[in-house]
């Protein structure tokens, strides 16, 4: 499998094992760990984060395919494609779309960076709570910005710590506490993903240095808008004309 990926390296791998352990409960937990309030963040994303123009829609980093399904419930006449190089997490993905009516969107293993598809053919690429997990964001940001249209929309939806005094005292609290004990717990996963999380968050950026990673990607026209108090933020750009 690793022969797939050619940036696969000893990080990357880890990465993709440890998804691969807990792909069977990651709906149910992120269901669970959020109080239902991911699948508000990404129906939030389609609506505030549409295509600029007609084509293909991407999602990279799709593991059980969420964003994609609402992209492409919302868009049914568009082609729509998930990739992810967990091949457990697409399984699911694979089997939440069989029940949907019309067309399907076609999921792929992939690696973000590296994907395989040709310059400039989507009219949008979306990543939700996937580029810190990526082992280069950079390099992720740039394929992306290299499969999409000039013209075309980024939407990248990503954790984040509220801003607010008393809420992100409690939240942080919840966050590395609570949340690494009752994920690991129930995920049965020996490399809990669920500890790593609050640790990739914290040193994750975010707000106005993720916009400048963004920009430094090749992006422009960067906005990013806080959801449910700055628990998550939903960062967009275009792909400019030239250039
Ligand atoms: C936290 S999950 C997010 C899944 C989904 N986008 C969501 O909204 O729930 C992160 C996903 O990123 C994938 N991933 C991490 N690095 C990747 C890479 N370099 N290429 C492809 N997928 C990657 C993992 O396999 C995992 O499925």
């Amino acid at each position: 499998m690793t022969d797939n990926h050619p940036h696969l390296d000893k990080q990357s791998d880890d990465i993709r094992k440890m998804f691969a352990g807990i792909a069977h409960r990651y709906d149910i937990l992120n269901r669970f760990l959020s109080g239902w309030v991911d699948t508000h963040w990404r129906r939030l994303t389609v609506r505030l984060a549409p295509p600029t123009m007609v084509g293909p829609l991407l999602d990279v980093c799709t593991g059980t395919g969420d964003l994609v399904l609402g992209y492409q419930r919302k868009y049914p006449d568009r082609m729509t494609i998930g990739t992810d190089f967990c091949r457990e997490m697409l399984h699911f993905a694979h089997k939440k779309a069989l029940p949907v009516q019309g067309p399907k969107p076609l999921f792929l293993e992939a690696d973000t960076l590296g994907l395989p598809f040709g310059d400039n053919h989507f009219a949008l690429t979306s990543v939700a709570f996937g580029l810190r997990n990526t082992q280069n964001p950079h390099l992720a940001l740039r394929e992306m910005c290299r499969v999409t249209r000039p013209g075309g929309r980024l939407a990248v939806l990503e954790f984040s710590m509220p801003t607010w005094p008393v809420l992100g005292q409690v939240y942080r609290w919840y966050f590395q506490t609570v949340l690494p004990r009752v994920g690991q717990a129930f995920s049965k996963s020996p490399a809990s993903a669920y500890g790593y999380l609050p640790q990739s968050v914290k040193k994750f950026p975010q707000g106005q240095e993720l916009c400048s990673w963004i920009r430094e990607a090749g992006w422009e026209s960067v906005t990013h808008r806080p959801f449910t108090m700055g628990i998550a933020t939903l960062y967009t750009a275009n792909k400019p004309f030239v250039g």
